[in-house]
């Protein structure tokens, strides 16, 4: 029987999170090691079948609620296909993406079945990059309430991104990096709601908005800064933008004290830069490494308590 499968990475966020739904600038990486695929089967009984064993989901299409993320991105795409009723389809998700951790699980998803569904309808249209990210946007309003666009966008062009929100587009630049970035992505094992923290960060930007619209524009600045540097291969500076960009998401309150301790001991074990990444209180850190040191570092943040410490390369074009 006639099938369809896609996949998505997760992704990290290199500089500008949190200040990135307030219009700055920001930059997002795909994780290529990490990902979610989703496999769409032609059935025999009516309905469509969702199994997603690794989000403990298995259910009628009929029996998802509107807060379901995958039943509400088999809905869209449905919308967009302009179809009256599906055919009978047994939907699979698999992710080896952790859950909660700042690493666009949700995303990732979501994009892998958009993708996977819009083609195994004969709608390429559908499954082509933007459309992928903009109907992923649609479903991580779920997870997020006001999510920036970075992280549907990075998981559906599956390239380094520099990404400004803005009305009525959002400026959209993939990169290439100029030379080799590894980077240790450190898991403090400490899941973490994106949707409780950013909206966390908005109630403190409304009692001191002077005070946040600063460490919004300093984070701004940052990464425009790490754009060229990356571009350049310049690592030893774009490692000082991250730990630079750490102390101003300390100052926001997101960070904590398992983020920082891993981002001590990489930075003590000769990592060029560490800082939490995602929306932060738990979740993932990020250190940028020589490859000569990437194995000293590597054990470094497994000895601070680091759940996993996964290498990953950006590669030049
Ligand atoms: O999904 P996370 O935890 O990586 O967070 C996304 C990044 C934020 O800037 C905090 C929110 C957003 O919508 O951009």
């Amino acid at each position: 029987m006639a099938a369809t499968e896609c996949s998505a990475p997760g992704k990290i966020i290199l500089f500008g999170e949190h200040a990135v739904v307030y219009g700055q600038p920001a930059i997002a990486a795909p994780l290529a090691g990490l990902r979610a695929w989703a496999r769409v089967s032609d059935a025999t009984q009516p309905g469509v079948f969702i199994a997603a064993p690794d989000l403990g989901e298995e259910q009628w299409l009929s029996d998802g609620g509107e807060d379901d993320a995958l039943a509400r991105a088999i809905r869209l795409v449905q919308r967009a296909a302009g179809l009256a009723a599906l055919p009978p389809l047994h939907i699979h998700v698999r992710s080896d993406i952790p859950i909660a951790g700042g690493l666009g699980s949700g995303a990732a998803t979501a994009a892998a079945l958009i993708r996977a569904l819009a083609l195994h309808l004969q709608r390429p249209d559908l499954a082509r990059d933007e459309s992928v990210a903009a109907l992923t946007y649609d479903v991580e309003k779920i997870h997020h309430g006001t999510p920036s666009g970075i992280d549907n966008t990075v998981v559906a062009l599956e390239k380094p991104v520099y990404f400004v929100r803005g009305e009525p587009h959002n400026r959209i630049e993939p990169f290439t990096v100029g030379r080799p970035v590894t980077l240790l992505v450190a898991d403090t094992g400490q899941r973490s709601s994106t949707r409780l923290v950013v909206g966390d960060v908005r109630r403190q930007w409304q009692e001191l908005p002077a005070r946040f619209e600063a460490l919004f524009a300093a984070c701004g600045q940052i990464a425009r800064e790490a754009r060229d540097a990356l571009q350049a291969g310049d690592l030893p500076r774009a490692g000082a933008l991250m730990d630079q960009n750490h102390r101003l998401l300390q100052q926001m309150t997101v960070s904590n004290s398992r983020l920082d301790a891993l981002a001590q001991a990489a930075l003590a074990a000769g990592a060029l830069g560490a800082k939490l990444s995602g929306a932060g209180r738990g979740g993932n850190m990020i250190a940028l490494v020589q490859p000569a040191q990437q194995q000293r570092v590597q054990e470094a943040l497994l000895a601070a308590g680091a759940r996993r410490a996964l290498p990953t390369q950006l590669s030049p074009a």
